[in-house]
C-alpha cells in the first residue's frame, strides 16, 4: 500500500498483523495501535510533543534495573496497574479484595516460623500481627504461604537502602493448622513512592503528590485457593482516600491498635510502645 494518509494509516497498520499467529496477541495489538492512533488524532499532537514522550520512556528504561522498577511505577500512577487488578480480582461478597503488587516485593525473601520476627532490625516501633485465612465457608486455611513485605519507620524498603542488602521487614511464613498466622515487624509509616526519576518529573509536573498510606502487602497462596495480593492499610492515615497509586479498597482498612509499653503479645515484656493488628482474609477457591 502507498500514499498511507492519516485517514487511512490506522488500518494499514492494522493489516500488517494479518499473519501474526497467535490470536490474542493480534488482538491486543490491534487495540494497542487503535487506541494509540486515536490518542494521536485526539489531541492533535505534535511531533515536538511526541519526541518528549520518547525521551520520558526511554529515561524509564535508563532508570529502571534489578532494584528499582520504573516502568511499575508509572503503570501504578497512571492507574493502569489498579485498573488490571480490579477488572481481574473482582471478588465475591466476603471474600478480601486484591490490590497493586508494586515494585518491592522480592521473590527471595527468607522463610520464618508462625510467630517469628521478621523486622530483620528494621528501625520502628514493633508490630504485632495476628491474623486468620479462611476459605469463603469459614474453614481455616492450613499451610497456607503468606508472603510479607512492608516499609520501615522511614518509610524504606529494605531494597531501597544502597548499602543494604540484608533483608528486613518480609519474610515467607505458613499459617498453621487453623490457618492462624502470626508475627512480628515494625510499625508502616506512609511514604512517598520514589521521586528520583521521569515518573516523580511526570507528578511534579502534573500538580500530584506522591505518597502511599502506610500498609502492609501480603501475597498468600493455597491449593485450591486463588492467589491473594493484597495490603492491610492502617486506619486513620491521612493520604487513605489520594493514594498515589490507587490501591485503597475500605474492607482493607483495619485498626493498627497502640499501646504503651508492658506485657505484649507472646508474654512478652516490651519496652517503649508497640501496636498490634488483627486481620482476617477470607480466600476465594480457585
Ligand atoms: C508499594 O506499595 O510498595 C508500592 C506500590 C506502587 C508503587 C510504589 C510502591
Ligand atoms: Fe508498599
Amino acid at each position: 500500500m502507498r500514499n498511507i494518509t492519516e485517514h487511512n494509516i490506522t488500518d494499514a497498520v492494522i493489516g500488517r498483523f494479518e499473519n501474526c499467529a497467535d490470536p490474542r496477541l493480534k488482538e491486543v495489538l490491534t487495540s494497542l495501535v487503535r487506541h494509540l492512533h486515536g490518542f494521536v488524532r485526539e489531541t492533535g499532537l505534535t511531533e515536538a510533543e511526541w519526541m518528549q514522550g520518547i525521551e520520558f520512556l526511554t529515561a524509564t528504561g535508563h532508570i529502571t534495573d534489578a532494584k528499582r522498577q520504573e516502568f511499575i511505577l508509572l503503570s501504578d500512577t497512571l492507574g493502569v496497574s489498579m485498573l488490571t487488578v480490579a477488572q481481574n480480582h473482582s471478588k465475591p461478597a466476603g471474600a478480601t479484595e486484591a490490590t497493586v503488587f508494586g515494585p518491592f516485593h522480592v521473590a527471595s525473601a527468607p522463610c520464618f516460623d508462625n510467630g517469628a520476627d521478621i523486622s530483620g532490625g528494621a528501625p520502628g516501633a514493633p508490630l504485632f500481627v495476628d491474623c486468620t485465612i479462611r476459605g469463603s465457608d469459614g474453614a481455616g486455611v492450613a499451610d497456607a504461604t503468606v508472603d510479607v513485605w512492608q516499609c520501615d519507620q522511614d518509610g524504606f524498603y529494605d531494597v531501597q537502602y544502597k548499602d543494604n542488602d540484608a533483608h528486613r521487614a518480609r519474610g515467607v511464613l505458613h499459617s498453621d493448622a487453623h490457618g492462624r498466622l502470626r508475627f512480628r515487624s515494625v510499625l508502616p509509616v506512609a511514604y512517598p513512592i520514589p521521586t528520583d526519576g521521569p515518573v516523580g518529573q511526570l507528578l511534579v509536573a502534573t500538580g500530584r503528590h506522591p505518597w502511599r498510606p502506610a500498609h502492609v502487602h501480603f501475597k498468600i497462596q493455597a491449593p485450591g485457593f486463588e492467589t491473594l495480593i493484597t495490603h492491610v492499610f492502617r486506619a486513620g492515615d491521612p493520604y487513605l482516600d489520594s493514594d498515589v497509586v490507587f490501591g485503597v479498597r475500605a474492607s482493607l482498612i483495619a485498626d493498627f491498635v497502640a499501646h504503651s509499653a508492658g506485657t505484649g503479645p507472646h508474654a512478652r515484656e516490651i519496652e517503649g510502645r508497640y501496636h498490634t493488628l488483627a486481620f482476617a482474609f477470607v480466600l476465594q477457591p480457585g
